[in-house]
């Protein structure tokens, strides 16, 4: 992250969200928020032109995956709340909107927005802006990853570390250390049993195709010419050996094929996930 810059990448995926919205159907995330927190001059670009932003033939795999990364999280969300999960941390929250459509009753989950904090000042200045409330149930917790540890950050917030809690990652592995991310997910493993977590993380680039290496490197340039270099990129299978590792009972590794055939099967359109990151769902 660029000093005390919000983050721009959330700002391009969260219009890759509000995208979403208005070109894909069926909707594979269906979410009523996503023009509305990206501000009103780029909702009204976007609505004038919804390709506007998609100026590379990567760009719908991108929409893609960004749309079932956040759909997937919130299904999951779904079934931790069966299993008495009362607590939500979104961590590297970004443009996030679950906070502010909670579909669930008031007082059954309270939601933690983890963020560097600058993306966090940001994020609520665009809030009101757009005339958004903020929802009781909801507490912003400001933490660098790279210099606090999550249990400090959520410790201050008022997170109760004996409740069974979802943890949702998306978007974000891949800004951090190998260390950092580590560091972070066995704090996750040591929450209550129940507890779970979703995030998507980039594949090692010596494990990608030629093809794939040459995107991989496209998209890499061009995040970290916005001041957000790419770090950690992980091996599945020794990501999966080492999640178990850290005392998490069920992990399940979701690639482009489960992704797509989850949530893109049968499309006329053609929408699908690329091959470079997959979606961890893993429970204590
Ligand atoms: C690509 S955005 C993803 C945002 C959101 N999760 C989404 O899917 O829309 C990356 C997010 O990670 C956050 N981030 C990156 N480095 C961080 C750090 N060291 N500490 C805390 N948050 C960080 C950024 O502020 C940003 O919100």
């Amino acid at each position: 992250m660029k000093g005390n810059q919000p983050s721009a990448t959330a700002q391009r995926v969260a219009i890759r969200r509000a995208a979403h919205q208005l070109l894909d159907d069926p909707k594979v995330f269906d979410d009523p928020v996503a023009l509305r927190i990206i501000g009103k001059e780029n909702a009204s670009a976007l609505k004038a032109d919804p390709h506007r932003f998609e100026a590379t033939p990567l760009a719908p795999y991108l929409r893609a995956f960004v749309a079932a990364r956040s759909r997937y999280a919130e299904d999951e969300l779904f079934l931790g709340i069966q299993r008495g999960v009362r607590q939500y941390v979104i961590l590297g929250a970004g443009l996030d909107t679950f906070a502010y459509r909670n579909p669930y009753p008031e007082g059954l989950l309270r939601v933690f927005e983890v963020d560097y904090p600058s993306t966090q000042t940001w994020k609520r200045a665009l809030l009101e802006e757009v005339g958004i409330p903020l929802p009781g149930d909801l507490t912003f917790a400001p933490v660098d990853f790279e210099t606090q540890t999550l249990e400090e950050g959520l410790r201050s917030a008022g997170y109760d570390s004996d409740k069974c809690t979802f943890f949702s990652w998306l978007g974000v592995t891949e800004y951090l250390t190998t260390e950092v991310v580590t560091a972070t997910l066995r704090f996750v493993a040591s929450t209550p049993a129940g507890s779970g977590v979703v995030f998507d993380y980039m594949i090692s680039p010596s494990l990608l195709t030629p093809t794939q290496r040459s995107s991989f490197d496209a998209l890499s340039k061009r995040v970290a010419s916005a001041g957000e270099p790419w770090k950690a990129s992980f091996d599945p299978e020794l990501l999966a050996k080492d999640l178990r590792g850290m005392g998490f009972r069920y992990v399940g590794d979701n690639g482009p094929e489960e992704i797509n055939a989850r949530y893109f099967k049968n499309r006329r359109d053609g929408l699908r996930v690329g091959s470079l990151s997959h979606i961890i769902n893993a429970r204590v």
